[in-house]
């Protein structure tokens, strides 16, 4: 998303002009690492059940101990353009799938108007209305949307794909009931590849950096949306920035109908094997440095660049780079996903 696109969008959306900028950090966090680990459903385990791709600091590994893994600390770089954050940041990988059976992984792109490699875009967003303060994640927060499990519509409308036009990025707000985005994958050839939408919840218990599943310490607010600054529930009261990511795929390289199923359906799968797409997830460790994030977000600091924090060009960004720890074929064409069982 565009943030002058998004102004545009909302805009319509509410048949308002009470706003004409609508000031949110937005900003690219090249590839770190496309790798079977997963430090918060399970951490510790070497291979993790399904890929996945992370982006964000280099400390990232499969345990990150909660109690004793400060990111600031333990990473000597990040992917991000915003130098100060070494926060952590993931989500599934797609996949195509060959009449043949294999399976080859969609390239990625970057979104308009950033540098680096595809990677994540992501957005630390506050309400619209320019006053309302929002309060930055403490060391340790983490939190999951999404349920990798999940093959049917699930608890996260927020978790969403766009099939993208030729250029531009079409109308609508991303992931809203009005469409154009669906929680499925969508089922035609998209001329300007998929886009994949994770927005998190925006209101925070105050009290727990985590919770079980992840989930419940934070909730989406309770009537209204959050831009135009919804209430939260009494259970969880502090207004937290509203964190997105964005993620391109590169599908238009297999648009060819030939390539696609002869029985009309679409060809691309999550890393989990869920071919309908109700499975993609995101993953946030919260790791920005001191109170730099809290400073950015008072300063209403706008797309990628923000004099109150650190930056770094794209060329540096895109150095930082991990090692992968479960050493299996991830670019061949494959004949099964890394983790799962061959397809019969
Ligand atoms: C992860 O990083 C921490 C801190 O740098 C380290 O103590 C721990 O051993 C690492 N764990 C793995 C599985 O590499
Ligand atoms: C399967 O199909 C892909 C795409 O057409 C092709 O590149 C690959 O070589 C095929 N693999 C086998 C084993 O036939």
């Amino acid at each position: 998303m565009h943030w002058k696109a998004l102004a545009l969008a909302l805009l319509l959306e509410n048949g308002s002009s009470q706003r004409t900028s609508m000031p949110m950090m937005r900003f690219e966090c090249s590839q770190l690492v496309i790798d079977r680990i997963d430090p918060l459903v399970t951490p510790g385990s070497v291979p993790a059940p399904h890929l996945h791709q992370i982006v964000g600091g280099n400390s990232f590994n499969a345990s990150m101990d909660p109690a004793t893994h400060d990111l600031p600390t333990a990473s000597t770089c990040t992917s991000c353009t915003f130098s100060d954050d070494f926060s952590n940041y993931w989500t599934a990988v797609l996949f195509f799938r060959a009449r043949n059976g294999t399976f080859q992984r969609v390239p990625q792109f970057v979104s308009a108007g950033l540098k680096g490699i595809g990677g994540i875009t992501v957005y630390y967003i506050a309400p619209y209305d320019g006053k309302t303060k929002v309060t930055a994640f403490k060391p340790g927060f983490r939190m999951l949307i999404g349920d990798a499990a999940s093959d049917k519509p699930g608890k996260d409308p927020k978790v969403c794909h766009r099939c993208m036009p030729k250029s531009g990025e079409g109308t609508g707000v991303e992931c809203a009931a009005s469409g154009p985005d669906s929680q499925t994958l969508p089922k035609s050839p998209c001329a300007g590849g998929i886009r994949s939408v994770i927005t998190f919840p925006t209101c925070w218990d105050g009290k727990n950096l985590d919770s079980p599943d992840h989930k419940s310490h934070v909730v989406y607010p309770t009537s209204g949306t959050f831009d135009n600054n919804g209430a939260c529930p009494s259970t969880h009261p502090v207004k937290i920035p509203q964190v997105m990511y964005e993620v391109m795929w590169q599908t238009q390289i297999y648009n060819d109908k030939n390539l696609w199923p002869a029985d009309g359906s679409q060809p691309f799968v999550w890393s989990t094997t869920d071919t309908r797409g109700y499975s993609q997830h995101g993953d946030y460790v919260f790791g920005w440095k001191g109170d730099a994030l809290q400073r950015a977000l008072d300063a209403r600091c706008n797309g990628d660049v923000c004099k109150q924090i650190n930056t770094q060009s794209a060329e540096e960004a895109t150095k930082c780079t991990i090692g992968r720890v479960v050493k299996e074929d991830i670019d061949g064409w494959l004949p099964h996903l890394p983790g799962m069982p061959i397809a019969s």
